[in-house]
């Protein structure tokens, strides 16, 4: 995926629900432009449908290709309007929403305002009004495209933007991690057993570690993989971040390089696989398969071959948000370890952790800490992400802003992403979402 590539789908998320969000409508509605608002949802909406499909068409057709670094040009100075718009709209609601609460939308209610207030509502009307209709104009040029390139509607795709995140490594630092005890020790207690039932009739038992993104999967599975017991109880390691696509190349190739810490070249999948099956040959092996998203039994048959040479009692730990991809690579024979949520203590130690870090605890932000975390309901990536915008922010209203937004109450279907991730990708400037859209 390109830069161009995760900054269109932030920007499109992003711009989706602030041209939806109330407060934007309200203002639109009373100053006239929500016939320019509705017209600019509207192109966006066809862009979007196209979009997954056009990501995937770009790596073979130029034109395709030329089309999206075009529409990337205009989405920047769609942004920038966007911005402008939402900026506008939260500065008429502080300034004026009682008043026009009160009111009726009646034309001479306007001069109930305080006059240079409403005048500069006024002239910014005009000038959004322009800047609206111009960028659904270039926008609209671009959609119409879509057709004379082929691009079909609703192709499934991977969401992409800030959601994405870095491939993980094996490696944790344990006093970063909170909680998780009773968990570790019972996946240790079933890594350490060899006569666990194995998986339909292989050596090999799989160990499916199941839960929603940011719950703490990965982080629990770094710390079984960096544990001492477990660390003398097996012959070989190996850690892959398999995450995007299952080609079994890539994560055969990740496998084996892991677990003899070298770098090979191969080019055909046999003399791989040959090679990792003669390196596991009798031993008892610890292998990571981290965030697997594949519900193709016949990937997961190819990918498990040489595993079979392993020694009884080698383990494989899946991580996954899928209960059926956990099911499939099990076999059914194990029950799931479902990963819950952490303890709002658990996750106030970690909130505390990264948004202290660098001024040291205050206690008038502490309440409202306290607060902020019981929203993210145990969700560890979202504490660590609100901690981490906050840490620069020094003003006690910046933070009861934060608790306060009405992110919180995004229902997580309609924005597909949890609201507290949500909220800190929104507080970004535009131009560090983009670089949210690198990592
Ligand atoms: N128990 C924990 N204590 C401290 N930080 C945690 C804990 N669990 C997860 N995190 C942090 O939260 C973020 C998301 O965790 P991760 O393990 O990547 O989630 P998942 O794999 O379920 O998507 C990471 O930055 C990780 O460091
Ligand atoms: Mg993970």
């Amino acid at each position: 995926m390109s830069v161009g590539d995760a900054f269109l789908s932030a920007f499109l998320q992003v711009a989706f629900d602030r041209l939806a969000s109330r407060k934007l409508l309200d203002f639109a509605q009373y100053w006239k432009v929500d016939v320019e608002r509705k017209n600019l949802i509207r192109t966006l909406r066809k862009i979007n449908a196209v979009l997954n499909d056009a990501e995937e068409k770009q790596s073979k057709d130029e034109a395709v290709k030329e089309w999206l670094d075009e529409l990337t040009d205009v989405a920047y100075d769609a942004e920038v309007v966007i911005d402008e718009f939402a900026t506008e709209a939260l500065r008429w609601k502080l300034l004026e929403g009682s008043v026009t609460t009160q009111a009726s939308t009646e034309e001479s209610q306007v001069w109930s305002f305080n006059i240079p207030a409403s005048f500069s509502h006024f002239m910014f009307n005009v000038d959004i009004k322009y800047k609206i209709k111009a960028i659904t104009e270039r926008l609209d040029d671009i959609a119409k495209e879509r057709h004379d390139l082929g691009l079909r509607d609703g192709v499934q795709g991977r969401s992409y933007g800030f959601q994405e995140r870095l491939p993980t490594t094996s490696l944790v630092n344990e006093s970063d991690v909170y909680g998780r005890d009773e968990e570790k020790e019972k996946i240790i207690d079933m890594l350490l057993r060899d006569d666990q039932e194995p998986c339909r009739h292989n050596k090999i038992s799989v160990i499916p570690i199941v839960g929603m993104g940011g719950v703490g999967k990965t982080t629990l599975a770094q710390l079984l993989y960096s544990d001492d017991r477990v660390n003398q109880h097996f012959n070989m390691k190996a850690w892959a971040c398999v995450s995007d696509e299952f080609d079994v190349m890539t994560i055969t190739m990740a496998i084996l390089e892991s677990a003899t810490k070298r770098s090979y070249d191969f080019k055909n999948l046999e003399p791989l696989q040959d090679s990792l099956k003669n390196e596991l040959n009798g031993k008892k092996f610890l292998l990571v398969l981290d965030d697997v998203w594949n519900k193709k039994y016949t990937n997961w048959d190819v990918l498990k071959k040489p595993f079979s040479a392993g020694a009884k009692g080698s383990k494989i730990i899946v991580t996954t948000r899928n209960k059926d991809v956990a099911f499939i690579m099990a076999g059914g024979t194990l029950p799931f370890n479902d990963l819950k949520h952490l303890s709002d203590d658990d996750c106030w130690l970690l909130f505390e952790k990264h948004s202290f870090e660098n001024t040291g605890r205050q206690p008038k932000f502490e309440s409202i800490g306290r607060e902020i975390v019981k929203k993210c309901k145990g969700l560890p990536l979202a504490a660590k992400t609100l901690a981490g915008l906050l840490l620069c922010k020094v003003e006690e209203d910046e933070w009861k802003n934060i608790l306060n937004s009405e992110l919180w109450d995004l229902p997580d279907e309609e924005s597909g992403i949890m609201p507290a991730l949500k909220l800190s990708y929104h507080h970004l400037r535009p131009h560090l979402k983009r670089c949210f859209a690198y990592c």
